[in-house]
């Protein structure tokens, strides 16, 4: 691999065309992929940024069912929604494609062929999960349990979303059925396997070794633990009728496992591109000299650190990522982003709230960018954020500069008279930021480049209010056109400089400084910056002052938090009547007359004294005060309590119960209990404030 190369194939996750996209997304995936070939083309190289929807596997015919549409529908639907919000925000796809083109099914079609022809599956009939109501075999989303490796009980069947593990449907403890619910039996099926096993020394040369230094330092240890563990044969085929068919013969009603299909994708998404802009789409996938980068969430890094390049290394023809730069998760307002809860920010809404202000949220999502750990996207920061830094400093400074030159200069970059020594430090600093930015793009990493460029920001902010051209103009006319000349040099560098971060502000402010893209103006391009301080010269007129950010109010942050209250409550109201309609109420028990119920002596009382029984898992040893005496009941609630946390507590003691021992220790009545929704034993004590030990119940 060259040091510098000159092309690069720079791939987004295939978002799953299930719903639309949220911040989530775009901080993880699209945000930094697009900074990164925003940069690269910046640095004139021959970049394809690649993506598309991924429109196969189960979730999208889970959401057909739910919605009683096909699943051809469901992905239409979505794939336009998903393709607009990628335009809106500015994300510059050189290609969005989709899973569903027709030059999609037929490369995924011959690269399995290809590497069935080879000898490269192993075929194999094994028992797979498979429900009998639905008449479908169970795989990936279809099946949930118990992750056997973290324990997270909502784990899927081809991955547990919590440990990041990837797993095989049956892996999972307590396997059940994502239709129906019903436990799964094992029937006998025919499918071809990718034998992961196989790839292991290649691997474990290739991340282990070779990119031991260079990939970051959350998808390294994800994948050594992989490989540590040993990899098993992954089957690449599914029965199912939503997919691309399996082209051979024996395997009718299988399609492709869409992680076998969806990253080919993006070869089919290179192909679709090239074709229309007459370029050689093996340049971008076969070439040595080519670099590949995978931006992807961490829950992707398996597919595309393990059995992605496994699929490539088999077929034999292509090259491998140079990074996989993965991101962990963004959370909101301190909990999990969830789709199902509606709680996210929806691309298409924020837009909706805040328009032509997606540079607010692509600067937030950068500046809180999950790059090392998952962090958390509040209302309150994006606020501040914006009114702090985008209008305070990068919008203010812009805006003295525009107003000023108009006002003290006629529009017209200045002549400048000599140099004071500030001037030329302040000249000198503007020089180093391209590469200074650079340098942390180069290493992915997106929030220390974005303060850099911010900081050059604060750097021309500062330069005015020191030299404060307002006053001098009373006194000097030449030292105010002097300050004039340097702060639009460094407006004009911020113009090229902030482009990767806030495509929209620099394209309004190249518009006010009358330069028009960086490419046709030979002076305002990156790598210039750092050799010529003039960058704009002395007699270029300039347009008029626009607002680049305008203040967000304290209401407007308070209705999406309103908005997202809503969420909670209706999620609240929705999973206690779930719990109420999942739960089997028993059936009404024989009639029994007063007299009985009145044999029953049920007492309010308190547990003072509590152990653990011996060698038994369920039952506490409890001394309760009934206030007719202290006496030992032997209960089998230790499942639910310590026995720490039940001392103290109020109690109903059934205290008419005749006496029987439980290993060995003789109880002498019994406490009154019930369940919750989640099968938790709950104690019957009544709001006992003032109702003391002793008091009747009937
Ligand atoms: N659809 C997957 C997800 O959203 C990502 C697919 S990436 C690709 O998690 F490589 F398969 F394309
Ligand atoms: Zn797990």
């Amino acid at each position: 691999m060259e040091q510098n190369p000159n092309r690069y194939t720079i791939t987004a996750a295939l978002p799953y065309t299930n719903g639309p996209v949220h911040i989530g997304h775009l901080a993880g995936v699209y945000v930094p992929a697009d900074i990164y070939a925003r940069y690269q083309r910046l640095q004139n190289k021959d970049v394809a940024f690649i993506c598309g929807s991924d429109e196969h596997g189960v979730p999208i015919t889970i959401k057909a069912k739910k919605e009683g549409i096909t699943p051809q529908q469901v992905v239409d639907k979505y794939h336009g929604i998903i393709k607009k919000s990628f335009e809106e925000f500015g994300i510059s796809f050189d290609n969005y494609s989709r899973t569903s083109a027709e030059i999609h099914h037929k490369t995924a079609s011959e690269f399995f062929k290809k590497l069935y022809e080879d000898g490269k599956f192993t075929e194999e009939v094994t028992e797979q999960l498979y429900d009998e109501e639905a008449n479908q075999f169970l795989a990936d989303r279809y099946i949930t349990g118990t992750c056997p490796k973290c324990g997270n009980e909502e784990a899927y069947g081809d991955q547990c979303e919590k440990c990041g593990s990837s797993l095989n449907a049956t892996d999972l403890i307590n396997p059940k059925s994502a239709i129906s619910g019903n436990v799964p039996v094992l029937k006998e099926t025919k499918h071809w396997f990718l034998p992961l096993n196989e790839y292991e020394d290649f691997l474990k040369q290739w991340i282990l070794v070779d990119h031991k230094k260079d990939w970051k330092t959350n998808v390294y240890g994800q994948c050594k633990s992989w490989i540590d563990d040993g990899l098993r044969p992954r089957a690449v085929t599914r029965d199912l009728d939503w997919g691309i068919p399996v082209p051979v013969e024996g395997a009718e009603g299988k399609v492709l496992y869409v992680w076998f299909d969806a990253p080919i994708g993006y070869i089919s998404s290179t192909k679709e591109w090239a074709a229309r802009e007459g370029k050689n789409w093996e340049d971008y996938w076969k070439n040595e000299n080519t670099k590949m980068l995978h931006f992807i969430g961490k829950d992707n890094i398996v597919f595309h650190c393990i059995i992605f390049p496994s699929m490539l290394k088999a077929e034999g023809s292509y090259i491998l990522p140079e990074n996989v730069p993965a991101n962990e998760f963004l959370n909101l307002e301190g909990n999990k982003i969830s789709t199902s809860k509606n709680w996210a920010v929806w691309l298409h809404e924020y837009l909706e709230d805040f328009p032509n202000q997606q540079d607010v949220l692509r600067y937030t999502l950068t500046a809180n960018a999950p790059e090392t750990k998952d962090n958390d996207f509040t209302w309150a920061d994006f606020q501040t954020r914006n009114n702090s830094e985008l209008v305070a400093i990068f919008g203010n400074f812009i805006n003295r500069v525009v107003v000023l030159t108009h006002k003290y200069c006629e529009g017209v970059v200045p002549q400048p008279a000599s140099f004071s020594e500030i001037d030329k430090q302040t000249l000198n600093e503007l020089t180093a930021y391209p590469s200074v930015i650079a340098s942390s793009l180069e290493r992915y990493r997106f929030r220390e480049a974005q303060a850099e460029m911010m900081n050059l920001a604060r750097l021309g902010n500062k330069y005015l209010a020191d030299e404060e051209p307002w006053k001098t103009i009373k006194t000097d006319e030449e030292r105010t056109k002097t300050v004039m000349y340097v702060a639009l040099q460094i407006a004009s560098a911020l113009a090229v400089l902030s482009e990767p971060f806030l495509p929209f502000t620099s394209e309004k402010l190249k518009l006010m400084l009358n330069v028009k893209s960086s490419a046709v103006e030979t002076s305002l391009r990156w790598n210039d910056i750092s050799k010529n301080t003039e960058l704009l010269k002395t007699g270029h007129k300039i347009n008029k002052a626009e607002l680049l950010f305008s203040k967000i109010e304290d209401e407007q942050i308070q209705a999406q938090l309103d908005k997202l209250q809503a969420s909670k409550k209706m999620n609240a109201s929705t999973s206690s009547a779930q719990a109420a309609a999942n739960k089997k109420v028993e059936p009404q028990k024989e009639t029994i007359q007063f007299d009985d119920f009145m044999k029953l002596d049920m007492r309010v009382g308190t547990i003072i004294e509590a152990e653990k029984m011996p060698k038994a898992d369920k039952l506490l040893v409890l001394k309760v005060d009934t206030g007719i005496d202290v006496r030992t009941i032997v209960s089998g609630i230790a499942q639910s309590f310590t026995a720490e946390e039940v001392i103290g507590k109020k109690v109903t003691v059934l205290v008419n119960l005749a006496p029987r021992k439980l290993r060995g220790v003789e109880s002498q009545g019994m406490i009154l209990m019930t369940e919750d929704a989640e099968g938790k034993l709950v104690f019957m004590n009544p709001d006992t404030d003032g109702v003391e030990n002793g008091a009747t119940i009937n």
